[in-house]
């Protein structure tokens, strides 16, 4: 998907999409760096936008791995339902906050990780705390929630949601992104 359909669909959706530019390639590698791909893993991904993370996912899963995405923007979730064809793969437009009704349609039993790319600093409070608190049951204690954000404005909620959060940054990126790993 080009750039330009990125921008259009920001033009229209300004504080859903909360970004300038599609991910690059350094952040996608430092958002899915602490996964272990070797065995089979069930993975949600909110908020793929053009599919940067979703296809560098696909790459790397084992052929049992599973990936369900959810996407709010019909275009984007549309355009991605067209590109991608993997039998591993599976797309919803729908808000990432009815992600454990999605689940249950979809016969998702376990989610060993989410990726998320939800603007969370242009979301409101209480949907933002929504999705937040949907994701941790999903996960139960063992799965991990990997976030990336263009500044430090989600530490708080992260620290105060996950025991663990550890949080790294690339300069590699527009604009510059942390990347917080968030665990039980
Ligand atoms: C910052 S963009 C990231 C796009 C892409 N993953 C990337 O890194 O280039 C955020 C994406 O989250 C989507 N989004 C925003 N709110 C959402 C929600 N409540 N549920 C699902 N997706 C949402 C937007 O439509 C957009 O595609």
């Amino acid at each position: 998907m080009s750039k330009s359909n990125f921008i259009n669909e920001l033009v229209k959706n300004e504080n859903q999409i909360g970004a300038i530019a599609p991910s690059s390639k350094y952040l996608a590698q430092k958002m899915l760096a602490k996964i272990d791909f070797s065995t089979d893993l069930n993975i949600v991904e909110l908020g793929p936008g053009t599919g940067v993370f979703t296809s560098k996912l696909l790459k790397r899963m084992s052929p049992n791995s599973k990936l369900l995405s959810l996407e709010v923007n019909p275009y984007f979730a549309s355009k991605i339902r067209k590109s991608v064809q993997d039998s591993r793969f599976q797309i919803r437009c729908d808000s990432a906050e009815n992600i454990n009704t999605v689940l249950k349609q979809t016969q998702f039993l376990k989610v060993d990780y989410i990726i998320s790319s939800l603007p969370l600093a242009v979301l409101p409070i209480r949907l933002k705390l929504r999705i937040i608190n949907e994701c941790k049951l999903v996960l139960g204690t063992e799965g991990v929630f990997i976030q990336f954000q263009y500044s430090l404005n989600a530490k708080d909620l992260l620290y105060k949601k996950f025991s663990s959060v550890d949080i790294t940054f690339t300069p590699l990126n527009l604009p510059p992104a942390f990347v917080y790993h968030c665990s039980f």
